[in-house]
């Protein structure tokens, strides 16, 4: 969602009046541009699923994971209808599921259409999080079984009390899972706390830190650039995220994403799953403080989001 310059305008944003103000935006950005980055599709290694990226408004992705064989699909975060049905039509897929990482507009606009489109849909989401359309409410350690699909639900707040990733795992072991990260973990970064606290954040990370480094991550937006820009002024000695920033901008030049990441990406160069590196202890570091590891942790984490909200204010959504 675009960054909001004020808790009111936050409420007004996650309104039912706030769901009329996205869809006008929609109208706007498909007049300005559209996305910046174009559709692509991404076989995961296995051989069994592909996944379709529906980018969508400027730096949107919907995304849209199928079965090579059956064409049974879940659709996740369908935000812009005009965009995501047509796809859908085209790749030829039986829609069962969609997935919901969390309310925003940007993200849960499309359900509506979607439970019109493909009446018996399973809506999914978290109860907590005022999903539209919600049929299905799932929370933390669920496991859905989808077609050939097996997916692990993961409570992530921090960006919305409700926020949910999803893992589908993988095919055979020796094949990569993949989260849908929303807008918890970006490529290089993650959503701001509109509705949590830097320990909500903390903990939704540790749950993700912990998933194999193989798991590929495919976040709600398009974020690497400013993201890795950030990362490349708060920790210039990470040569990866130096070298990232520079590929992010080449990728971008041609229209292409840098999704997916891996958790092995994150671990090397997001900052919110590096507060145990010690590489930003001095953030906030409290002299011949012995204990409180976490809560250290915790603080480093916090001071790390303030900085990146000076860096880049206003810029970029929910980033
Ligand atoms: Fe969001």
């Amino acid at each position: 969602m675009d960054r909001p310059s004020s808790s009111r305008r936050y409420a007004f944003y996650t309104s039912s009046a706030g769901y009329y103000y996205h869809r006008y935006q929609l109208r706007k950005a498909a007049k300005t541009g559209g996305p910046i980055i174009d559709p692509f599709e991404y076989p995961i290694p296995g051989g069994l699923h592909t996944v379709l990226v529906v980018p969508n408004r400027k730096d949107n992705y919907t995304y849209v994971v199928l079965n090579n064989q059956t064409r049974d699909a879940v659709v996740v975060d369908p935000a812009d209808p005009a965009s995501i049905l047509p796809a859908i039509e085209k790749a030829n897929v039986k829609v069962l599921a969609v997935l919901t990482t969390h309310k925003h507009h940007d993200h849960s606009a499309g359900n509506w259409d979607m439970a019109q489109h493909f009446p018996g849909v399973a809506i999914v989401g978290s109860p907590t999080d005022n999903i539209p359309s919600l049929t299905h409410p799932v929370s933390h350690g669920d496991v859905l079984t989808i077609s050939t699909l097996v997916i692990h639900c993961i409570s992530t707040p921090g960006h919305t009390p409700g926020h949910i990733v999803y893992h589908l795992q993988p095919a055979a072991p020796e094949h990569p899972g993949s989260i849908f990260s929303g807008d918890c973990l970006f490529v290089g970064g993650s959503g701001q706390m509109f509705e949590g606290t830097p320990a909500d954040m903390y903990l939704a990370m540790e749950r993700l830190r912990e998933l194999s480094g193989s798991t590929l991550v495919w976040p709600g937006h398009e974020y690497a650039s400013p993201n890795l820009d950030f990362v490349a002024v708060l920790e210039p000695s990470n040569a990866q995220a130096v070298e990232g920033a520079v590929k992010a901008k080449e990728r971008l030049a041609r229209r292409e994403g840098s999704i997916p990441s891996t958790i092995t990406d994150e671990l090397a160069w997001n900052p919110y799953f590096r507060v145990h590196a010690g590489t930003f202890d001095a953030l906030v570091l409290v002299p011949g403080q012995p204990e409180a590891i976490r809560q250290h942790r915790v603080a480093v984490l916090a001071e790390i989001r303030r900085q990146k909200n000076v860096f880049s204010p206003g810029l970029t959504g929910g980033n």
